[in-house]
């Protein structure tokens, strides 16, 4: 049988836009409070995209500082995955304009769909490419601007998600570094739970959907709050017995930041402490598919992750779908 290489991280890169919304401005917009907004979420501000800023944008910056953290020219790149649900336009896929600002010229390239577990379903995606000879590279992002499809009059949703990008090289690494496991998953049956229905094919873009609200997210804030606890706690079982490691031997917890309270019973269900947990969801909110990417590089920037490290990423988000990997860094 073909041996198959070793696939892991070998370039890093993050990019929020410079405005910043505060609960304090929220209270402002809608009948909310900072205090509400903290103590059931955790989230004190997010960054907010520019009106001439677009996911590719975003995707870029974090790109191009990826790209040198990995040493590698963008013609050198041959698959590029944009993680999103806020493409630039339905098509081309934001991926393909992104490889035109890069100059990425040889890489193939095409978005994925998975909402906020969208970066570790590209990250799985890509190590499969790579592990099997077919890339000897590719440059992921997780990217999203939510604010664009936000309804700012709706308190239920407005106050928990921002725009950001969070980009990684992925490519061949020594043996037994890498991504150890990964575990995906969907249950589309919860498919209702967090939509965007207006401008699809079954509800193209109109003037009653605009009116009613279509082109917005919907969210059941409470059901999905549910699921995340309940998937948060399995993914996490399962990827760590594929991987064949205990919790004990987590060095660094990359959780989606959707909100502190599921972070939180997260790492209770791990017996984690708070050092080896980044939270960052305070700051950012939750930006979907950017989410994990940011934390992780965050964490990276910040010296908290070691060679020989091993890290535990996982998401949840629309589909309903969920995604974990254990890896060494
Ligand atoms: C949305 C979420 C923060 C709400 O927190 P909660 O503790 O479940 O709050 P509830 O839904 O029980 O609502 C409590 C009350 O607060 C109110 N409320 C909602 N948003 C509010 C806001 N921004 N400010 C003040 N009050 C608010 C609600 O209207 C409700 O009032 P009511 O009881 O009079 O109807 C929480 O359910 C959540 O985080 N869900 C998961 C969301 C998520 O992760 N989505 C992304 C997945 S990728």
């Amino acid at each position: 049988m073909m041996k198959l290489r070793s696939v892991g991280i070998i370039g890093t890169g993050k990019y929020v836009p410079e405005r910043v919304l505060t609960n304090a401005e929220l209270e402002t917009m809608v009948e909310t409070n900072d205090e509400w907004i903290v103590s059931r979420t955790g989230i004190r501000e997010r960054h907010i995209a520019a009106p001439n800023q677009a996911t590719s944008d975003l995707a870029y910056e974090a790109a191009v500082q990826a790209l040198k953290s990995a040493g590698l020219a963008a013609e050198d790149l041959e698959l590029i995955i944009v993680a999103t649900v806020t493409p630039d336009m339905t098509f081309p896929s934001t991926a393909c304009i992104l490889q035109e600002k890069l100059g990425a010229k040889k890489a193939a390239a095409f978005d994925l769909s998975a909402a906020c577990s969208g970066f570790v379903y590209s990250l799985a995606t890509a190590k499969g490419f790579i592990q099997t000879g077919m890339y000897n590279n590719a440059l992921i992002i997780g990217a999203d601007a939510l604010s664009r499809i936000t309804d700012y009059t709706d308190r239920n949703t407005c106050v928990l998600f921002g725009d950001g990008a969070g980009a990684v090289v992925v490519g061949e690494v020594p043996e037994g570094r890498g991504f150890l496991s990964f575990d995906l998953g969907a249950e589309g049956a919860g498919g209702e739970l967090l939509k965007l229905e207006g401008g699809g094919s079954r509800c193209p873009a109109s003037e009653e959907t605009v009116r009613d609200g279509k082109h917005f997210i919907y969210m059941n804030g409470r059901e999905v709050f549910k699921f995340a606890v309940r998937v948060m706690g399995t993914a996490t079982e399962e990827v760590l017995r594929k991987a064949g490691k205990d919790k004990s031997e987590i060095d660094l917890f990359v959780p989606h930041q959707a909100n502190i309270r599921i972070i939180q019973s997260a790492m209770q269900r791990l017996d984690l402490p708070e050092e080896k947990c980044v939270i960052n969801v305070d700051k950012y909110a939750n930006t979907s598919a950017a989410s994990i990417p940011l934390a992780l590089v965050e964490a990276v920037e910040e010296g908290r992750v070691k060679e020989g490290d091993t890290l535990l990423l996982v998401g949840f988000g629309g589909g309903l779908t969920w995604g974990a990997s254990v890896l060494v860094w």
